[in-house]
């Protein structure tokens, strides 16, 4: 049988700052399908790196007064050094200041430009600087640039050209051609909208006289690469392209990792300069959201830029990989708080996943010695087939990248054997010595779902994997993990096989309770105590509440409505009908945040008209005056289905 092959690669990460959480999310989330992927009986081949010429890099390195090449070499070492204590397991680390990297680039450059598509021109642009590209009139944002917020400088001089524009009827053929190229749905939309006004050609030159730390053009010294030309073929020459043997197993079986800030280099620069090279398109995109951290956007000057290390020497690896991959739902944003963090340590991990596991072994210990007792047959107790939709359901949500789902799925079963403790009262049936072969029976299945979830729990979190697995008398394989095909079989746990006292998996964190005047908020500053929450309402019967309608929807479109800073206008699957609602959210979300977020909807509220809008319903949400969130759901429900 062929062996199915798999390329996973992460953005090549700049050296101007220190890696921070986004940075560690998309490399664990790379790590974690990689992992998943070998579990499902792949060859897989898993790249990261660090991006290191350009205009950002010099600035940076000037600020330190180190040469660029210095200054890449430290910032880059803590990238290297990072993705292990994340137990990241990169088969390869490739910098674009490799020699053999910047000959793949410059051969490549030589073989489009000998073609033909690379021309010489000179141009007077919009140039941001902080973006080290030019931007065209309609893409700025009020004449600013819509990442740094600031208005690009004029700047005219000559340059090579990449003919995109002819590539482009091309380019929105493939992507509607291949289904799932670019992943999550919405990118996919967001791509073939953008890719409606016409594709300017590229400038693919900086002059040496402005920026030397490049790779020259190979038919031309005066210039350098522009720094995206040079960095995105990282994936290919870190492959050994054109000949090497590993080129030659995993491409075009590719898929790239980036978040939506870099979707327009990979899904329209990157495939269109393959197709020019004449290589092969790779295999697909997965684009995720940002992460904002106690619910603004990561800057230097908030002081809210994670520290993937300071986390994870207090909370743990396996803990902020699990957090990490349950709290993003692929493809949109996610908030980090150290509250919620804790909170799901607690519930998820400490509470549902460790109580369990040691609830088990303890038993097994104290009714059987710790000596795993024999599984007789009794079907009415059996938890095979839960773990077998466990299992089914983990495996379609891994394959589709949502990681959040995979997880839930092995939650629901985790939850399920808690629940069958209960309704089976083990402690019951040990007072009864006719009993024993029943007790037996729910042990022995209690085990055997740990086991289950001790092999699917693998890919987030292998630590967690690791221990669990010998605590049940299961010896781990070589190569660290249990393939998918041999998960389901029932019964891998010996009888008579010695299982010692449980161990603590995940200890409970606890949350001091301070008092309100003594809450410090992380600069140290003392919080002002918080605003008394309102009065209750008067007590209403069931049947008063019965008569609100609410149900789930899923917002389709959201805009902002003219002449309003408060007002969105949405666009709310509720099932059998796409409603209109107006919202007073606008100070709160973006439009462009809110599309595919599940939300609780007033079904039945009379229409109303807000600035000449109509509104069939209301969403609800919760907070004050300077805050306010939507209130929302676990995980994917389906729209229109009742709240009870
Ligand atoms: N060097 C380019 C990428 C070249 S790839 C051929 C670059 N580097 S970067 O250091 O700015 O990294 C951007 C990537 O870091 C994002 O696409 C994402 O993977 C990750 N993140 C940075 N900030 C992030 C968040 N706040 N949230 C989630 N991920 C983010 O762009």
């Amino acid at each position: 049988m062929k062996t199915r092959t798999q390329f996973f690669t992460t953005p090549i990460y700049y050296v101007n700052a220190k890696p921070h959480l986004g940075h560690a999310y998309t490399t664990i989330a790379a790590d974690v399908a990689t992992r998943f992927k070998k579990m499902d009986g792949h060859e897989t081949y898993f790249l990261t790196g660090t991006d290191e010429h350009g205009d950002k890099i010099v600035q940076a390195a000037q600020k330190q007064n180190q040469t660029p090449k210095e200054y890449a070499n430290k910032i880059s070492r803590l990238f290297q050094d990072l993705w292990p204590r994340l137990s990241v397991r990169n088969d390869q680390f490739i910098r674009t200041t490799d020699p053999a990297h910047i000959k793949v680039v410059t051969d490549l450059l030589t073989k489009i430009h000998e073609k033909g598509d690379i021309y010489f021109s000179s141009y007077e642009g919009q140039y941001c600087f902080g973006c080290e590209r030019f931007y065209q009139d309609r893409e700025l944002v009020d004449g600013k640039c819509p990442d740094h917020g600031v208005a690009p400088s004029t700047i005219k001089e000559s340059n090579y050209f990449f003919k995109m524009g002819q590539y482009q009827d091309w380019l929105i053929d493939h992507i509607k051609t291949h289904p799932g190229f670019i992943h999550p749905g919405q990118y996919e939309t967001e791509l073939l909208s953008f890719l409606k006004e016409p594709l300017e050609d590229l400038c693919i030159s900086r002059p040496k006289s402005r920026l030397t730390w490049g790779i020259t053009l190979p038919f031309d010294h005066d210039y350098v690469t522009y720094v995206w030309f040079d960095a995105l073929v990282n994936y290919i020459s870190a492959l050994g392209y054109p000949d090497g043997a590993l080129f030659k197993k995993f491409w075009p079986c590719a898929r790239h990792f980036v978040a939506k800030d870099i979707i327009k280099p990979h899904g329209i620069y990157w495939p269109i300069m393959l197709k020019a090279a004449g290589i092969d398109i790779y295999a697909g995109l997965n684009v995720h959201g940002f992460w904002n951290v106690s619910g603004s956007k990561m800057s230097k000057t908030i002081g809210n830029v994670t520290d993937p290390v300071a986390v994870t020497d207090q909370y743990g690896v396996d803990a902020f990989r699990y957090f990490l991959m349950r709290e993003m739902v692929f493809g949109l944003d996610a908030n980090f708080t150290e509250d919620v963090l804790v909170s799901r340590i607690n519930a998820d991990l400490a509470n549902d996943l460790g109580n369990l596991f040691s609830r088990v072994l303890s038993m097994n210990f104290r009714y059987f010695k710790g000596v795993v007792p024999t599984m007789l047959p009794a079907a009415d107790l059996s938890l095979e087939t839960d773990a077998c939709t466990a299992i089914h359901s983990f495996q379609k949500a891994m394959t589709g990248y949502e990681f959040h789902k995979a997880i839930t799925a092995v939650w629901q079963f985790i939850s399920c054997m808690n629940k069958y403790i209960d309704t089976h009262e083990p402690w019951q049936l040990a007072k009864d010595a006719d009993k024993k072969p029943l007790l037996s029976a729910v042990i022995c299945n209690l085990l055997e779902g740990l086991r289950t979830v001790a092999c699917l729990i693998y890919p987030v979190m292998p630590d967690t994997s690791k221990k669990m697995l010998p605590a049940l008398g299961i010896k781990i394989p070589e190569n660290g993990f249990f393939s998918l095909d041999r998960i389901h079989i029932w019964g891998q746990i010996q009888p008579g096989t010695c299982l010692a006292k449980p161990q603590i998996l995940f200890p409970r964190i606890d949350v001091p309770r301070k008092e309100a005047s003594e809450q410090e908020n992380p600069s140290g500053k003392k919080k002002k105590p918080p605003v008394a929450a309102p009065e209750h309402k008067p007590e209403i019967t069931i049947e008063d509440f019965a008569k609100i309608d609410l149900r789930t929807g899923t917002i389709l479109a959201a805009e902002k409505i003219a002449g309003s800073d408060k007002l969105l206008k949405l666009q709310v699957d509720t099932g059998n009908h796409t409603r209109q609602i107006v919202a007073g959210i606008g100070k709160y979300y973006a439009p462009e945040n809110l599309v595919e977020k599940q939300v609780v909807v007033v079904a039945n509220l009379k229409q109303a008209t807000l600035m000449g809008e109509k509104s069939q319903g209301m969403v609800l949400a919760a907070g004050t005056k300077k805050e306010l969130i939507l209130a929302g759901f676990d995980t994917q429900v389906q729209p229109g289905s009742p709240i009870k």
